[in-house]
């Protein structure tokens, strides 16, 4: 088995960005002005709202302490967000697919310095990011038939 406090240490990276992913979506999703994305956004909100419960509650059973914050990164990655949800919803989706992409990559990156629980959980974590992107590239193609 790993070392715990690898895996804790692991586990916290990880609930990071889906803990910035959750503040992205709630926070963007009535500024990017679209109806049928406002309803995704609010959706995948929640799902990473679980994730990051499901992480923290892993993390917690190991002896851990979960993060709360996403630092400076989350904030920076948060204000770029605004301003692309500002200039409509191809923009916000383009940067949201990129991090759900980089999401599920950090993911498979590190899955095995993960305890077999954990790997587990997280498994079950990147099949909900799949479904994540696909909804995603769906919208945004039917977004270029349009033009
Ligand atoms: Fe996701």
């Amino acid at each position: 088995m790993p070392n715990k406090q690898r895996c804790i240490d692991t586990l916290n990276e990880l609930l990071k960005g889906e803990l910035m992913a959750m503040e992205i979506y709630a926070e963007t999703d009535d500024i990017q002005g679209d109806q049928q994305v406002m309803g995704m956004l609010d959706q995948f909100a929640r799902d990473h709202k679980e994730h990051a419960q499901l992480l923290a509650d892993r993390i917690r059973e190991l002896g851990g302490t979960p993060v709360t914050g996403t630092g400076m990164a989350g904030a920076m990655v948060g204000l770029a967000s605004k301003i692309n949800a500002l200039r409509g919803p191809a923009h916000l989706l383009k940067q949201l697919y990129d991090g759900e992409d980089k999401g599920i990559h950090a993911y498979e990156d590190r899955i095995d310095e993960l305890d077999p629980r954990s790997q587990n959980l997280v498994q079950g974590i990147m099949s909900a990011d799949h479904d994540h992107l696909k909804f995603f590239k769906a919208r945004m193609e039917s977004e270029k038939d349009e033009h």
